[in-house]
């Protein structure tokens, strides 16, 4: 029997990636998953995947950056369902520039996506959640929210917000029985990465910052994902877990 048997569960951002990854863990283990993306297509691809592996999934379009867009999720959540035990806020964008070139606009497309998103799909689960009689919300952080290079301010601003949220969040959602937990990777080869990994110097140097030796693969991500959404991890709320392999601990 698999470890999220019987538990409904959506994940933003799961059209590609870690999303997508999570996504077939979760299914594999059990679960039915809304997989939620602003990219209908990709998706649906997640979906078809999950049921070609004899999973449960259904593929939902949803922009976190739509008010709109996150009520018509959930409400599609509620007809299926009636009920959420688990909620992945995985979607994300990355941005690099020069703090003094980033515009307001840019600033707010980040803060956007990965902050706003995060709040917005989380209280807008809580109904669910709690119609669950309690549940474990996961909001994807990265290590970024605690180590700091150029050119990522805004990326790394929004990373440390949501560990801070999901603190708060674990703290008053304690006594419905909602745990919310981050996630912080480190690299992860994705198409979030790709391009500032396809740069043989730029591997070699963040290998070598890497005591485990590799990049980690989304699956890597997933099983910790997994960790957090099942009740293996039921008396752990508001922690940042991280996801390395080392290298935020290595001089
Ligand atoms: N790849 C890494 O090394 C790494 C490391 C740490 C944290 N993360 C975080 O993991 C999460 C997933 O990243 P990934 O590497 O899988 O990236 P990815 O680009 O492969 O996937 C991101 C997915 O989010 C979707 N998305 C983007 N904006 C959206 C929006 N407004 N509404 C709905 N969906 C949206 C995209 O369509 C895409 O399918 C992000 O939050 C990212 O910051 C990634």
């Amino acid at each position: 029997m698999g470890r999220l048997e019987g538990k409904i569960a959506l994940v933003t951002g799961a059209g590609s990636g870690l999303g997508r990854a999570i996504s077939q863990e979760f299914a594999r283990q059990g679960a039915h998953v809304f997989v939620s993306d602003r990219d209908e297509a990709h998706a649906r691809e997640t979906a078809d995947a999950i049921a070609a592996d004899k999973g449960a999934a259904a593929p939902l379009r949803a922009d976190v950056t739509s008010s709109e867009d996150i009520a018509a999720m959930f409400k599609s959540v509620e007809s299926a369902s009636g009920k959420l035990h688990i909620l992945v806020n995985n979607a994300g964008i990355t941005q690099r520039s020069d703090f003094r070139h980033q515009a307001d606009a840019e600033w707010q497309q980040i803060l956007d996506v990965n902050l706003h998103g995060v709040i917005r799909c989380s209280r807008e689960a809580l109904a669910l959640l709690r119609a669950a009689k309690g549940g474990s919300i996961i909001n994807m952080s990265s290590i970024m929210g605690q180590r700091h290079i150029r050119q990522l301010s805004a990326y790394s601003t929004t990373k440390a917000a949501v560990c801070g949220l999901s603190r708060s969040m674990a703290v008053e959602y304690a006594s419905f029985d909602i745990r919310v937990n981050s996630l912080c990777p480190g690299y992860v080869e994705t198409a979030l990465t790709e391009q500032g990994l396809r740069n043989p110097a730029v591997r070699k140097a963040l290998l070598l910052q890497t005591p485990m030796g590799r990049f980690a693969a989304p699956r890597d991500v997933a099983k910790a994902a997994l960790f957090l959404a099942s009740d293996d991890s039921v008396y752990i709320t508001g922690s940042d877990l991280t996801v390395d392999g080392g290298m935020s601990i290595a001089l």
